[in-house]
Formats: structure tokens, sequence, C-alpha cells
């Protein structure tokens, strides 16, 4: 018997991406991305990335089966995310699997995008296999959340969320307010290790005392707030402290780019691994994934790396093209959720937007 043969669609937010996966075996993972649009406006624009999705969907489709060497006659299923995301965007994506699936008689599968980005590691070349349970962290320019992942089809639970920026969202905001181009993510990890001011040398990360959000005791003991993040008070301390860095004037004795970078990226890092660990902690789980764009960050792996080794946490980071968002996440949960025999979607069913 062969493993069944899955399309995944996704497009929750800028990245079009059509993934194609036999069971475990990914075959293709095309992403059209219009982060170049979104340039000009420091940020992803809803209606900029609806409209191209609308052009890069049948193409992307298109080069994916091409690449795959399949034809949609060979599909077993189609799988498509259906949130959480942008509604404009993830109705882009729903209605060509829809489109397909009515073209072709196929299975159809709406797929939870959060879920998805933790099923990924089924295909990614070097997994171990998918360990349950698990506590995932997925962090991006669009969302910021600690799971706990019982099963990955059927036993998922939101521990907690950003109540305000995403992570990713917020190294971009800080990153224009330093004068970084957007995407900020990766600009602010070259400032904090002085690549940026040609020095080589790294910023001091403690060099500036930014604030941990949702991180005092009383947070901490509140079950609505301890694993729950906030970034936009970090955003403003940046600000803050760039403005009153601009009126002292740019002296000798100014603190360097490259230290604020640190000391922000500190910040972020800083409450992303120690609620990551509070979640293992709680739940006895010694297991951690690590999804989203934001897993890009060195810093980020390698504090999350340090705890989860001390604490006996094993932690797994799918390759990088894997933790952004794709295709192939969708095709690999959707061929997971074909394996187990499961029924397809209502035909009638829509996208959602929010965390459900
Ligand atoms: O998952 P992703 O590619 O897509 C969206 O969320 O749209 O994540 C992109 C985000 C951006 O906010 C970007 O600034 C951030 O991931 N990012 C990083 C790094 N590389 C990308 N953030 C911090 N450090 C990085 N090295
Ligand atoms: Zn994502």
């Amino acid at each position: 018997e062969r493993a069944p043969l899955v399309l995944g669609i996704e497009s929750s937010c800028d990245e079009t991406g059509v993934g194609i996966a036999r069971g475990t075996t990914l075959l293709t993972n095309t992403v059209a991305s219009s982060m170049d649009e979104h340039v000009r406006f420091g940020g992803v624009v809803p209606e900029v990335a609806s409209r191209a999705h609308v052009q890069a969907i049948g193409p992307a489709i298109r080069a994916a089966l091409a690449e795959a060497q399949v034809t949609l006659d060979d599909l077993d299923a189609i799988a498509v995310t259906a949130g959480p995301g942008l509604s404009g965007a993830l109705m882009v994506g729903v209605s060509a699997a829809k489109g397909l699936a009515a073209a072709t008689g196929l299975p159809l599968y709406g797929v939870n995008h959060l879920a998805a980005h933790v099923a990924v590691d089924l295909v990614a070349p070097d997994s171990p296999g998918l360990h349950t349970p698990t506590i995932a962290l997925l962090v991006s320019g669009g969302h910021t959340e600690i799971l706990r992942i019982g099963d990955i089809v059927d036993d998922i639970e939101l521990l907690g969320a950003t109540i305000d920026d995403a992570a990713g969202e917020a190294f971009d905001k800080t990153a224009r307010l330093l004068g970084l181009s957007y995407p900020g993510g990766p600009n602010i990890s070259k400032a904090a290790a002085g690549i940026l001011d040609g020095t080589g040398v790294p910023g001091d990360p403690t060099a500036v005392r930014f604030p941990r959000g949702l991180n005092t005791a009383k947070d901490l003991r509140d079950p609505a707030r301890r694993y729950s993040f906030s970034f936009s008070g970090l955003k403003t301390a940046a600000l803050r402290f760039i403005t009153a860095a601009e009126a002292r004037g740019a002296s000798a004795d100014a603190v360097r780019l490259a230290d604020v970078a640190a000391s922000f990226e500190e910040a972020v890092v800083d409450v992303l691994v120690r609620k990551t660990l509070l979640a293992c902690e709680d739940t006895g789980i010694d297991h951690v994934l690590l999804g989203g764009g934001v897993a890009a960050n060195g810093r980020l792996r390698e504090r999350l790396a340090e705890r989860c080794e001390a604490a006996g946490v094993t932690l797994r980071v799918p390759p990088l093209s894997l933790c952004t968002d794709n295709g192939a996440m969708v095709a690999a949960l959707g061929a997971e959720i074909v394996r187990r025999g499961l029924a397809p979607s209502d035909p009638a069913f829509g996208v959602t937007s929010s965390l459900e």
C-alpha cells in the first residue's frame, strides 16, 4: 500500500506556499513570497498580501506539480490552511483548494496553521519522527504561541499567545525605530553581532535593561498570563531609549547600536525561553519543537538549546526552510490525517482568522 499523495496549500500570511508530500516524503515545497511588496510599509499589509496570493496561487500549484512530477490524477487528497491567519489571504488558498477539489473530486481537508507548523517535522529530511507529547514554541511575524501537543491531529492545546505584537513583529517594528530595513529580525541580529557597524564586536545584551512583558511573579502566578506574551511595551521602551539617546546627541559615550540591538534581542529571547521551559515543567513534557520565522534567530536557538539541555528536555528545530510559512507543512499534516483514514472537512468550511 502506497502512502497517500497530498498537495498542501498555505496562504495565511504573505507566503503563497504549495507543497506535495507522499506520506512523510516531501516531493516539493514551492514558496512565493510577497515580502518585497510589504517592505515599503514596514510590515505585512493584508490587502497587498491577498492580491499577491491571487496572482501567485495558480502558477505555484502548476510549479509544484511539475517539480514533483505528478499530475492532479495522481493525488489522493488536497489540504489547505483554514486558519488562523489573515482572512483575505486565507480565502485565496481555500478558494483555490475548493476549486481543485470540485474539479477533481479529491477529498479536501481544511487544517490548522499552528498544527501544520508542528506537523512539518514529519517531512523534514533529518526528521527523528514527530515526538508527542511535545511543547511547541511558534514564533513568526504573524503569531507567537506556546502549545501543548498531545497528538498532532486531535489533542492540541493553546497554552498561551501574544496579547499584542508577535515576536517577529516586535523585531520588525523595533528595527524600523533603529533605522534598519524590513524584515527587521535578521538586521537586528546582524546589528547585535556587530556586523552592521563593521566592528565585528558583538553588542552587550546587558547594556540596556529593556522590559520583559508579562513576566512578573504576579503574571506568572496568573494562569491566563503564565504563558502569554506582550511585546508592545518593549517596542515603546526601545522608542523612548532611542529618542533620549538622540536628544543627548551621538557623543562618543553613546550606547552602540550593537548594544541596543543585543539588549532588545535578549529581552525577547528571555521571555520566549523562560515561558517555554515553564510549560515543560508544568506539564512534565520533556520535548520542545521550535517553529516560525523567528526560529532563524541565533540567540533564541542558542539560549533555548542551553536551557533545554540543562532541564533534560530534547529540543527539535526543523530546517529553517520548513520553519517559515510553507505548503509542505500543510501537505505533511494532510498526509497524516489521510493516513489515519479521517473524513474530509465539511465542504462548506470557511476560514478562521483567530485562534480557536
Ligand atoms: O514565518 P515567517 O517567515 O513569516 C511571517 O510571519 O510572515 O516569519 C517572518 C518573521 C519576520 O518578522 C522576521 O523579522 C522574523 O521572522 N525573523 C527574525 C529573524 N529572521 C526572521 N527575527 C529575529 N531574528 C532573526 N534572525
Ligand atoms: Zn506561521
